[in-house]
């Protein structure tokens, strides 16, 4: 597939309205995209979870606009964003952005307005990044649209199963093209985004569905966040991918990412969990450690995330538990366990971690089967 495959060639406008909703997940990367080139096409191949309960609920409502009103210059688009019920300025550049990246893939974008109406089921000021799921959304709607306005197009062109498979990765395309993560919420459980030579059908330009034996460990594989602070991230992550050009480690970096994938495959496929911990943590440190030895220089953690990881580390020595911590581009922990320990690290988490999150706020997530389409 390249970006050509992707542009939307003749599509029908008579449609006059319409609504479209979809509701999609958060993931959590276990090797991380950090860096990226040109048109958000990522340094480095990265796999993720995708979450199941931690998710974006969008709903466009899409009505013709009146033909001499759509002059083909910026800023043309036509759209309002309401967030939680209540009309929200501060989303419209992002929104903005990404329909000018989009427009050549949807050619239609300036022919409707959109009225977008988006919430999350997790809480706005959380420090969870809500982009992924948030672009996913948006570019699944955006997506059911095109179909609506192109139904004869697809019908005679593909069969209803490669229709689906070019849904699902223009739908992962455009979200790449929003918010580089958002690419891998469209499905589940695990994706791949990036091209890596252990895994074919791998891409730069969306993620694709981890189609390898997945033991059965990793069945219902639980997250849970801990909010240690759920305030601003100190650096926004397009500002974090830009330390990665000149970075000395860099190069080193992004060969270790493909390194580490290969290896998580293997793994995945054993369900060897010692050697699936490895991998993880020390993905998350190193994500941080390149925070820290970029110029300017960061560090995301606070000291509570380290009394986290210290914990989590004396539990395990303690127990023989399969517990391990990953982190994002912040303070917040991803404490990954096994379903079948559900009961006794959610207890070990209640008497020994959520001391360390604000407000005690912690929210209990698992492994998740990716977006879904709601009837309106
Ligand atoms: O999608 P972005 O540009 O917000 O970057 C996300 C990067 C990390 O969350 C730190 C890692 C990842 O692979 O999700």
């Amino acid at each position: 597939m390249t970006e050509q495959d992707f542009i939307l060639k003749s599509y029908n406008s008579n449609i006059e309205s319409g609504s479209v909703k979809w509701e999609s997940p958060s993931n959590i990367a276990l090797v991380k995209y950090w860096g990226k080139k040109d048109h958000q096409i990522p340094e480095n191949p990265s796999i993720s979870f995708t979450l199941s309960d931690c998710k974006t609920i969008t709903e466009i409502t899409f009505t013709k606009r009146d033909p001499s009103a759509v002059l083909k210059v910026t800023p043309s688009f036509d759209f309002d964003v309401y967030f939680e019920g209540k009309k929200n300025e501060a989303f419209k550049p992002k929104i903005q952005t990404f329909f000018e990246r989009i427009e050549t893939y949807m050619p239609f974008l300036r022919d409707y307005h959109f009225k977008i109406e988006t919430s999350n089921t997790f809480p706005h000021s959380s420090g969870i990044a809500s982009s992924a799921s948030g672009m996913s959304a948006i570019a699944l709607c955006l997506m059911s649209i095109e179909r609506l306005l192109s139904t004869d197009v697809i019908s005679t062109e593909r069969s209803m199963s490669d229709e689906k498979s070019h849904f699902n990765q223009k739908a992962s395309f455009l979200a790449r093209l929003g918010s580089g993560s958002a690419c891998r919420s469209i499905e589940g459980e695990l994706v791949v985004w990036g091209k890596n030579e252990s895994i074919a059908e791998s891409s730069d330009l969306y993620g694709v569905k981890f189609e390898g034996d997945v033991h059965s460990n990793f069945n219902n594989y639980q997250d849970t966040i801990l909010l240690v602070d759920k305030g601003e991230k100190q650096v926004s992550s397009t500002v974090g991918h830009q330390l990665m050009y000149g970075h000395p480690f860099a190069q080193e970096r992004f060969k270790q990412a493909h390194e580490n994938l290969a290896q998580l495959k293997t793994i995945l496929a054993s369900g060897d969990l010692d050697e699936f911990i490895k991998i993880v943590e020390n993905e998350a440190l190193t994500l941080h450690a390149m925070m820290m030895t970029s110029m300017p220089y960061f560090i995301l953690m606070k000291p509570n995330t380290l009394e986290i990881i210290n914990k989590i580390w004396a539990y395990r020595e303690k127990t023989d538990s399969k517990v391990c911590f990953t982190l994002d581009a912040g303070a917040n922990v991803h404490v990954l366990y096994p379903q079948k320990e559900q009961d006794s690290v959610l207890e070990f988490i209640k008497n020994e971690l959520i001391r360390y999150c604000q407000n005690e706020h912690y929210i209990c997530d698992q492994i998740g089967k990716g977006a879904l389409q709601i009837n309106s």
